[in-house]
């Protein structure tokens, strides 16, 4: 009974938030979390890649990740594709009671395994109800930041950044009015970070790919709050959950990128790239939405000529003058003194010179990048020094980087080589 035991408490486990207590070694949560085939635990915070088989042992709170076997990797939940989203839970539900199974089957007869199953699913909850509890749980708790319900404010929006990256969780979560009641107080009012920086993981995972839940957080002007802790805070964690849930709002939705990012949200974004206190990772953030924006809009625009009953969509796409927005606040100097700047530091991320190779090729219309001598020393000095180096991925950043610098300097790149 031991092992079914556990699972069927579990529910109960996770609602009152009892603290995470892992058998094994949890990875370091500031890195990411790598999948292999084997379970493996995922630390507290740490996000997990899409497309993994995910459960969690709702007792104690442990979650773990592994790769999906080869035939699943076509309908797992999380897949790629959000078109094929299949619900999470169900995934990892019939992760447990196979596990249940399995290890009862090892050491107990049939008749102690038929209760062992009974039991599970007389305790069964569906993510819906998991979820309403969570709410409750939340409002039950008091308003104001208390010390020492710190922990299980976070434990539960930590279970609610998990649950509600399903569509159909989301839906939930929104129609019980949990957005005014939970996430917005937190937002706007909140003083202690953490909990703000959870509540902006949960709206970056409620809001992805979801436009149903994206105009609800555009409706609750979510958008202007996410831009007033971007001009407000120094804290790198808060800037990056903060720059998760902007981006999640205003991917693929025409209307509120047009509001947002024609007031102060454009200024949020470039005053993060002009702060001395943001680390290159967040900057390479904000380049990489102002860069998907734009592509977004180009895409739609080229589309539009072979599908003329989009006609709505495009006009929505044409109101859309990023050109104007950018260099009105100085987005063309403010890369260009990052990148002249923090060249030296960039040689050790080729990640974010990737991201900020990308952004200067599809923002070239709205600057002259070619004509500053500080911005082309940077970029042929690292383009040099990853040329030469025995790693992958800086040769593949490399002739990236290479490209774009032909496209701006032509035939005196010659001369530099
Ligand atoms: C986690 O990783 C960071 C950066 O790699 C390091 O500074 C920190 O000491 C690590 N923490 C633990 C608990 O290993
Ligand atoms: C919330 O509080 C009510 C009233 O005190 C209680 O009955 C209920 O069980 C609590 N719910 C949770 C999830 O803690
Ligand atoms: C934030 O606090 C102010 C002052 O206490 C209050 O009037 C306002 O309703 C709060 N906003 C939210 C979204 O909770």
């Amino acid at each position: 009974m031991h092992s079914s035991t556990i699972l069927i408490v579990l529910a109960a486990g996770m609602m009152i938030g009892c603290p995470h207590v892992s058998a094994t070694e949890p990875a370091n949560k500031t890195e990411e979390f790598v999948a292999t085939e084997e379970w493996q635990v995922v630390a507290e915070g740490q996000s997990i890649p899409k497309g993994l088989h995910v459960r969690i042992n709702l007792q104690t709170g442990v979650k773990e990740a592994k790769l999906l076997d080869e035939s699943e990797r076509g309908t797992a939940l999380q897949s790629k594709s959000s078109d094929e989203e299949k619900p999470l839970s169900l995934e990892h539900k019939v992760d447990i009671v196979e596990e249940s199974v399995r290890k009862v089957k090892e050491h107990r007869s049939y008749a102690e395994l038929r209760k062992a199953y009974k039991d599970f699913q007389k305790n069964f909850r569906t993510d819906g109800e998991l979820i309403l509890q969570l709410v409750e749980q939340y409002r039950n708790l008091s308003k104001t930041s208390v010390q020492s319900e710190l922990k299980i404010k976070l434990n539960v929006l930590e279970n609610l950044e998990y649950l509600l990256h399903q569509i159909d969780n989301a839906l939930v979560f929104i129609d019980h009015g949990s957005l005014d009641d939970i996430l917005l107080p937190i937002v706007v009012n909140e003083t202690n970070a953490d909990l703000r920086i959870s509540a902006m993981r949960v709206l970056g995972a409620l809001t992805g790919n979801n436009p149903k839940v994206q105009i609800k957080v555009f409706e609750r002007n979510f958008g202007s709050h996410f831009a007033q802790i971007l001009m407000t805070s120094s804290n790198s964690a808060e800037i990056s959950s903060a720059l998760h849930a902007f981006g999640a709002l205003l991917r693929k939705f025409p209307l509120a990128q047009q509001r947002i990012l024609s007031t102060s949200g454009t200024q949020a974004l470039i005053g993060v790239l002009r702060s001395s206190d943001v680390e290159l990772r967040n900057k390479a953030k904000v380049v990489t939405l102002i860069s998907d924006l734009m592509v977004e809009k180009q895409s739609v625009l080229d589309a539009s000529a072979d599908a003329p009953d989009t006609a709505t969509t495009v006009a929505q796409y044409v109101l859309l003058d990023f050109e104007t927005w950018l260099q009105s606040h100085g987005y063309c100097t403010a890369l260009e003194a990052v990148l002249s700047q923090d060249y030296v530091h960039l040689l050790d991320q080729p990640e974010a010179v990737e991201q900020f190779t990308i952004a200067l090729e599809s923002t070239e219309s709205v600057c002259l990048w070619s004509k500053s001598a500080s911005l082309r020393h940077a970029l042929l000095t690292i383009r040099n020094r990853f040329s030469h180096s025995q790693d992958e991925y800086r040769l593949e950043v490399s002739q990236a980087l290479a490209k774009v610098c032909e496209s701006f300097y032509e035939k005196q790149i010659h001369v530099e080589l």
